[in-house]
């Protein structure tokens, strides 16, 4: 990073470039949550604030994307074996822990820079994941607003999670899956945002933390439209405390630059251009789910066995005691005459964009369910932890676009849902539904629109009087 430069943008920031509407974010540190928080930041940016960005120096984004930001790094104290080792609970709550300090000492030193002005910064949106930032927001009087980078359903979900353990839902029995959860439709008990932690108890205490953070914000903001999820929508807003901004989809604003902590590659568009309209299924689990060999070894021979033609996504290390490819059979890719293509990281939006992708197989993450919406790309769904869960019962049963993997990830039934939605009749219609959902995504944020008028009101009460 040009540290120079950085120093130069704070301080036209500071000279009265930003008018008083001064913003300052800062992203939990995953790829799911740094791109939404870095589009919100582009679309307030393009409203007249000026924006700062506070970030840890593990997954920092880089600066040079984003030239009309200015980025404060802060020492996040985490050890090299700390990120690539703990699972993504572990390490929430590490940073919980270790940023405390360091994001204080940052707003400290942002503070004393203004210390001639009344109120600095309009407000800080950070992730309500970093529940610390509420404290120490609050003993600089600082108003905070939270991103939260889920579906509303699935807040939803996570917000009913004391009632759930109450009523006796959860912890999750095998025998109950099926079973409806009355409290929370369309929800059924296997679709609860929940996950196998090792230690459950710290699971549930970062949940309850994080909608706490949520609850006592000025605001919470979603990636997300009234359209979409009007009866979580409704139902959140008769519930919950603190005042409810969707105003997604956030990359239909403008175009966002890249904010991947991977670099994409760009032969997933090259080799898409060679391929029949419609005709590929793309694959991709997201940034942090892993799989294991037997079901990487699956993945390749249904693929193969679908006679459809597939690019997939899988990162290195993403599979559990592989480098990356070296356990797939000799030869796999020769074998199949060019229709399949393996990447490590794809430029994602500008794959579900192109015209050869005929369905998507996700993880349900929820970004790659909503550009997946965005694009009207039909979904076969295969989710694997907390809101993941949420997001596939709506693909499925309310929204009706994606069907489910079903029966375990194997071969055969890997084979069968893509035959499902990429030949049969029953994928004609969940085409026709998708495309009618693209529709709908594609006018809520334009004058007039559910989210846009969201954006004016989210927008007003960050303003000044
Ligand atoms: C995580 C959780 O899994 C998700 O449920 C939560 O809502 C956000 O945090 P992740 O697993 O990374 O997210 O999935 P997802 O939300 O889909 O985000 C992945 C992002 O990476 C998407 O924006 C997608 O476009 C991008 N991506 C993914 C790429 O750009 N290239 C790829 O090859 C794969």
């Amino acid at each position: 990073m040009n540290n120079n430069r950085e120093e130069q943008k704070l301080e036209k920031s500071i000279n009265g470039d930003g008018n008083g509407k001064r913003l300052l974010f800062f992203p939990l540190p995953l790829q799911g949550h740094i791109t939404p928080i870095l589009q919100l930041a582009d679309i307030l940016y393009s409203k007249g604030f000026s924006i700062i960005i506070i970030h840890t120096k593990f997954n920092s984004p880089n600066p040079s994307n984003h030239p009309n930001f200015t980025f404060k790094p802060i020492n996040d104290n985490l050890s090299e074996a700390e990120t690539s080792e703990l699972s993504v609970f572990d390490l929430a709550y590490l940073i919980n822990v270790k940023c405390l300090a360091p994001f204080r000492d940052c707003l400290t030193e942002l503070f004393s820079d203004f210390s001639d002005v009344r109120r600095p910064f309009a407000a800080l949106i950070s992730d309500p994941v970093l529940h610390f930032t509420r404290d120490v927001a609050k003993s600089f009087d600082l108003p905070r607003f939270v991103l939260r980078t889920s579906g509303v359903g699935a807040f939803w979900g996570f917000t009913a999670i004391p009632l759930l353990q109450e009523q006796g839902y959860l912890p999750i029995e095998d025998s109950r899956l099926e079973d409806p959860v009355m409290e929370l439709p369309p929800l059924r008990i296997k679709d609860l945002p929940v996950i196998n932690a090792l230690d459950p108890p710290k699971f549930y205490h970062l949940v309850a933390a994080f909608i706490e953070e949520a609850k006592t914000s000025s605001g919470v903001i979603f990636n997300s439209f009234e359209e979409l999820e009007s009866s979580a929508i409704s139902t959140l807003r008769q519930q919950f405390p603190a005042p409810i901004f969707p105003i997604g989809p956030f990359h239909q604003y403008h175009p966002s630059n890249s904010s991947s902590l991977l670099k994409p590659d760009e032969s997933s568009i090259s080799w898409l251009d060679k391929q029949e309209p419609k005709s590929v299924v793309y694959v991709s689990f997201g940034s942090i789910a892993a799989i294991k060999e037997k079901e990487f070894l699956e993945i390749a021979l249904g693929l193969a066995n679908s006679k459809c033609p597939f690019l997939w996504v899988i990162r290195p290390g993403s599979v559990h005691g592989l480098e990356w490819l070296e356990a797939l059979p000799n030869g796999f890719l020769d074998s199949l005459n060019g229709r399949g293509h393996i990447v490590k990281w794809a430029p994602q939006l500008e794959v579900l964009a192109h015209s050869s992708v005929g369905a998507f197989w996700t993880h349900n993450g929820w970004n790659s369910t909503l550009e997946s919406i965005c694009e009207g790309v039909p979904m076969i769904c295969m989710p694997c932890f907390t809101d993941q869960m949420v997001n596939t019962r709506y693909v499925t049963y309310v929204w009706k676009v994606g069907i489910e993997l079903e029966n375990g990830l194997e071969r055969e039934n890997i084979a069968r849902a893509i035959r499902r939605l990429m030949v049969e009749e029953e994928g004609e219609e969940i085409r026709k539904r998708a495309l009618d959902l693209k529709e709908k995504a594609k006018f809520t944020s334009k004058r007039g629109g559910a989210s846009y008028k969201s954006l004016e009101s989210l927008i007003s009460c960050l303003s000044p009087s």
